[in-house]
């Protein structure tokens, strides 16, 4: 029987994916002090049983002041890294699906309230806010408070702190790790010649503005074992002329790439408020193509994508090697057993659920 191309298997440096479907990080902002929570079992534990190729953690990080709001979860002491490890520990007991986590630090975008409480900036002196750090003391929205200039020693710091959250990670048993280099976060700040007004060899060219990223870079790969990959998500795009565009995307990845990168999961967006961003089903995906078109490590592609016979085309055209799902997995956490279905192959489902086999798809389950 022909196997639909989501369904085939692919190997992410030595990690090897039953499919082609990858659960993209979501925050849920509901960890405690950093640590993760009972949620976080329900969550994550229900898209366990999704019969995706690869689970990831949101974004976690990787110091209390890198945290989107107080609620995110990190990964920066003993105590995070035993809270992770209760979660991941329950989860490995039913499941055996690959699980990544995101490593990030939010920079300027750091201290805001969760988005069901309005998401707005949160100022240092309240119980649930800090001062945020940047490459430049240039605030994401004009009214906010402006962040501080990281200097030398402030991002040697935070290199240091993506290494050990690394190193936490490896100890925990997780398979890979995407570095967060998207949607406006500290390390999109230094990428972007909008949030980058440095004049020290961090900033200005190209070169320079992925320096620190680099570093980044060379930092994880280096503490995290050389059998689990290391990957980096991007924004293509800031869709804002002058901004990073994808022809820096591109540049990027190919100097990733020579470091050891093994996929580059490509989204966009998030650095300025000004951008203009086309939404619609694939809307990301030419920024995916172009950068797959460029590298030999596996490319991952996201946004809108929530058709069976849409991620069947993304991966069958070659525009991606594999596709990321957010809120479709949320809507259906079953998405890819139904597309199994739809496409006539199948996918691997706990013991427990097995019973739940439809008669009109023999081959369903593995
Ligand atoms: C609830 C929620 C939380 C998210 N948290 C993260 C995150 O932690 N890190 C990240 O890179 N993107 C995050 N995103 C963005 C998604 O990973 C994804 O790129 C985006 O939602 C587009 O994909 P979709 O159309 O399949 O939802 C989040 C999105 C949602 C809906």
């Amino acid at each position: 029987m022909h196997t639909p191309k989501l369904f085939e298997p692919l190997s992410v440096g030595s990690l090897e994916l039953a499919n082609r479907i990858v659960i993209a990080p979501m925050c849920q902002y509901s960890a405690v002090d950093g640590c993760m929570t009972d949620w976080h079992l329900m969550h994550l534990g229900q898209l366990a049983a999704s019969g995706a190729a690869l689970l990831t953690i949101e974004a976690t990080a990787v110091v209390p002041e890198g945290r989107i709001s107080h609620a995110d979860v990190g990964l920066w002491d003993d105590a995070t890294e035993a809270a992770m490890g209760r979660t991941l520990q329950a989860i490995r007991q039913w499941s055996d699906m690959p699980i990544a986590i995101q490593l990030a630090h939010a920079g300027r975008k750091a201290s805001t309230e969760v988005p069901w409480c309005g998401g707005a900036q949160i100022a240092p002196g309240d119980p649930n806010g800090w001062q945020t750090v940047a490459p430049s003391a240039k605030a994401y929205l004009p009214d906010e408070r402006p962040p501080e200039a990281m200097d030398r020693s402030a991002m040697i710091a935070v290199r240091d702190a993506f290494a050990e959250s690394a190193s936490r990670s490896a100890r925990l048993g997780i398979d890979a790790i995407q570095i967060h280099a998207a949607h406006g976060y500290l390390l999109h700040q230094f990428l972007s010649p909008l949030s980058n007004q440095r004049d020290d060899e961090y900033g200005g060219s190209l070169e320079n503005r992925m320096r620190f990223p680099l570093e980044i870079m060379d930092a994880v790969r280096d503490a995290f074992p050389a059998d689990r990959p290391v990957s980096v998500r991007v924004s293509g795009t800031d869709w804002v002329d002058g901004g990073w565009d994808l022809e820096q995307t591109i540049a990027f990845s190919r100097a990733l790439e020579a470091r050891g990168c093994a996929a580059i999961h490509v989204s966009s967006g998030g650095l300025d408020p000004a951008q203009s961003i086309p939404v619609g089903p694939s809307y990301q995906v030419p920024l995916a193509r172009g950068v797959k078109q460029a590298v030999s490590i596996p490319v991952i592609a996201v946004g809108l994508i929530t058709d069976y016979e849409q991620a069947e085309a993304i991966v069958g055209t070659g525009d991606a090697d594999l596709v990321a799902l957010a809120r479709g997995i949320l809507y259906d956490p079953r998405w890819p057993w139904h597309a199994a279905a739809h496409l006539g192959a199948s996918v691997s489902v706990p013991n427990q659920y097995l019973r739940s086999q439809p008669r009109t798809f023999p081959k369903l389950f593995k």
